[in-house]
């Protein structure tokens, strides 16, 4: 994990399931990659997402909101933890606590996001519903630097897909999910080499970051 010796030290915050997480931790797991996660904070102690650090040895910690009088003593404990790992950047991954302006400042430009929309395009909850509500023709995700504001903040990498006539919620959210997976991986590689930083809100990269074919939908003819 992370054999370079300059790989930087990631924290990942998650609540819930853990995908996002495991397919940090895969990529953390080759050679060449720019960054080691080397502790998974919950805030819920059933997460299954806990058991995916487990797993692969990285050290898991419980750190449940309900156990504190209220939220900055909930993220005092968070950063605690994080500065004990000697955490350089945090990873939210289906963290689903909102931050006050004093736990987004000590992290500033060091804390990413995964959000399953095209940002700033539906920020919030139940985002595949709007999209599918809308009749929207193309969604995605989006990895972004957090700011106070939820959804919002400098944007690293987005990955678009095709929304289908046929697709519910629930068929749109497994086909974006499988684009997270590959997306959240590359977007901390840019930033944890160093290709990629803020700079006046928002993200600049050390040279051009290329230029897919576009994607039609409905699909040209
Ligand atoms: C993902 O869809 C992510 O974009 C959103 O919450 C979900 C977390 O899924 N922020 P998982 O816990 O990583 O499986």
């Amino acid at each position: 994990m992370g054999a370079l010796s300059e790989a930087r030290r990631i924290g990942v915050l998650i609540s819930g399931r853990g995908s996002n997480l495991r397919a940090l931790i895969e990529a953390a797991g080759r050679p060449s990659y720019p960054a080691e996660i080397v502790l998974v904070i919950s805030n819920r102690p059933d997460a299954a997402g806990l058991g995916f650090a487990r797993e692969a040895g990285i050290a898991a910690r419980v750190i449940d909101h309900k156990a504190f009088a209220d939220r900055p003593a909930f993220e005092r404990a968070m950063t605690a933890a994080l500065e004990k790992a000697d955490a350089e950047l945090v990873c939210n991954a289906g963290f689903r606590r909102l931050l006050t302006a004093t736990f987004v400042e000590r992290w500033r430009d060091r804390q990413l996001n995964i959000h399953p929309s095209l940002l700033p395009a539906y920020k919030g909850l139940h985002s595949h519903e709007r999209v599918i509500a809308d009749g929207t023709r193309i969604s995605g995700c989006t990895v972004h630097f957090v700011r106070e504001e939820m959804d919002s903040g400098p944007i690293v990498a987005q990955a678009a897909v095709a929304v289908e006539p046929s697709d519910t919620a629930g068929t749109l959210a497994a086909r974006v999910l499988e684009v997270e997976h590959r997306l959240y991986p590359h977007a901390l590689d840019l930033v944890a080499s160093g290709r990629a930083w803020v700079e006046g809100e928002r993200t600049v990269f050390a040279r051009s970051t290329g230029a897919a074919a576009p994607l039609f939908s409905p699909e040209l003819e």
